[in-house]
């Protein structure tokens, strides 16, 4: 029986790459390039030391990633994406990667950190729904699920205007 114990959350290296877009093609589908969350991550490059990946029996699991952006002038990153494969759900996996990318955020002295999501599941991880269309993602995206996490006092303060990289 699989359990949270029996997970190892490590750093994202360059050869957990093909495992991670297998995560995403399955969790997402083909239409994952379409989201606009995808195209900003086409426009910057995500942090590896900021990304993670759960590994059990040597085999990768889940993975979350942050790129770091620009939202008008004021840095933040983005989170995304977020995916555990169907096998090892709702066990605590996506929230332990959750967590950890925050933190480790928080210590390399990040502000904030924004995501397109479900508000359900972000919001008792701390993340709140952004002033509606403050921030304006590269492609439709419903603004109800524009959610940040502040991670030092003031962090969301002043993310208003298009998504960049940084
Ligand atoms: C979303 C996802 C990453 C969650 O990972 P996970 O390891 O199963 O999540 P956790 O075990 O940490 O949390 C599970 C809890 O979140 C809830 N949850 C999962 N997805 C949810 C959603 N979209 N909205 C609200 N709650 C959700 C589960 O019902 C469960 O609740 P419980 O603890 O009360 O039983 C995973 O389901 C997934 O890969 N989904 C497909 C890709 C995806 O949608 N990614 C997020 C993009 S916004």
């Amino acid at each position: 029986m699989f359990h949270l114990d029996d997970v190892r959350f490590l750093p994202e290296q360059f050869d957990h790459h093909a495992a991670i877009e297998a995560i995403a093609a399955e969790a997402f589908g083909p239409g994952r390039f379409a989201r606009a969350a995808e195209r900003v991550r086409e426009m910057a490059a995500h942090a590896a030391a900021l990304s993670f990946v759960a590994e059990h029996e040597s085999a990768i699991i889940g993975s979350v990633r942050l790129t770091p952006i620009r939202v008008g002038a004021a840095p933040s990153l983005l989170l995304g994406p977020l995916a555990v494969r169907p096998d090892y759900k709702n066990r605590g996996v996506g929230k332990a990667l959750m967590r950890l990318a925050a933190e480790a955020a928080r210590e390399a002295g990040e502000g904030s950190i924004i995501l397109v999501g479900d508000p359900p599941y972000y919001q008792p991880l701390g993340y709140r729904p952004l002033p509606l269309n403050a921030v304006i993602m590269p492609g439709p995206v419903d603004p109800r699920r524009v959610l940040g996490l502040e991670l030092h006092p003031g962090g969301l303060d002043g993310l208003e205007g298009p998504v960049r990289a940084r």
